[in-house]
């Protein structure tokens, strides 16, 4: 028999930033296990090859473009989703952008570009696909909201990222209030902390990267796509439906052995 407890075959997802890094690690676990998956990114014609080749061996993946720098986009993709979807069982909240944080060299422009992705997108996206998450959601199977966070948000590296760290350990708490107002819609709001895993944003094989990885890490490695959706697998599924308002570090031991 089939283990029922992990099972998520059958939902509907969408994935933020499911084009690269670990929202395509996000989104191809979903896809490979039976999840109708939508992803987002900035551009059409990128996103929609990404769906592609996440759903190449199988599968539904489809693409959707959303520019979180745009204050409209959140309620343009729940609109978009709208259109071909009545329900949303999973919504992770993973796009995220990195700029310049040095406290004497950042710009304007660099602190919006990091807090309207990375902060104000989730809030308006998630309460914009309210409608969608409830009709998704009961008592026996909640609907899941995750969104990804980072240890940037649960500590003060040793270099300075001031505006990401800040819009991380808000995701964190914006987690919480969401568990809190949403709980009684049979939604849960739970964000996972990735350490250093490869993408776009961050390269993993860097010299400086490597060394706070042997100096850090106690598992002496950078998280890998099973490690994403493993975490993610459990949050959506059976197994996590009483996790809720927690923030799941992904980091081989990193926080907890600072
Ligand atoms: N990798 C790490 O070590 C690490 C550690 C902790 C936390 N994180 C977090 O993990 C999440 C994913 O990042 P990643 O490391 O996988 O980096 P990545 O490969 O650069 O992926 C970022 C994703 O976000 C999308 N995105 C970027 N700017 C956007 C915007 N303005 N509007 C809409 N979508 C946008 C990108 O889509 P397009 O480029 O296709 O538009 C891409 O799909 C982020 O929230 C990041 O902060 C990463």
């Amino acid at each position: 028999m089939a283990d029922q407890l992990f099972d998520v075959s059958g939902k509907t997802a969408l994935v933020t930033g499911g084009t690269t890094g670990i929202g395509a690690m996000i989104a191809k676990g979903l896809v490979e296990r039976g999840v109708k998956t939508y992803i987002s990114g900035r551009n059409q014609a990128r996103t929609d090859a990404a769906a592609v080749e996440l759903a190449a061996a199988g599968g539904t993946c489809i693409g959707l473009a959303a520019d979180f720098a745009d204050p409209a986009s959140p309620a343009a993709l729940a609109a978009a989703l709208a259109e071909r979807e009545s329900k949303l069982h999973i919504l992770v909240n993973n796009a995220g952008a990195m700029a310049p944080g040095a406290l004497t060299t950042s710009t304007l422009d660099d602190w919006d570009t990091v807090l309207n992705v990375n902060l104000r997108s989730v809030f308006f996206l998630t309460r914009e696909l309210l409608p969608l998450l409830r009709a998704g959601a009961s008592a026996e199977d909640p609907a899941r909201i995750v969104n990804t966070g980072s240890i940037g948000g649960l500590h003060v590296p040793n270099w300075e990222a001031h505006s990401y760290g800040a819009s991380k350990a808000a995701i964190h708490h914006l987690t919480r209030s969401l568990a809190k107002a949403l709980g009684k819609d049979h939604i849960t709001a739970n964000a996972i902390a990735p350490g250093p895993f490869p993408s776009n944003m961050h390269d993993v094989t860097s010299e400086g990267t490597q060394k706070a990885i042997d100096t850090y890490i106690p598992l002496k490695r950078s998280g890998t796509a099973e490690d994403a959706q493993g975490a993610v697998l459990f949050l959506c599924s059976r197994a996590g439906s009483y996790v809720n308002g927690h923030t799941v570090p992904l980091d081989g031991g990193y926080i907890a052995a600072l």
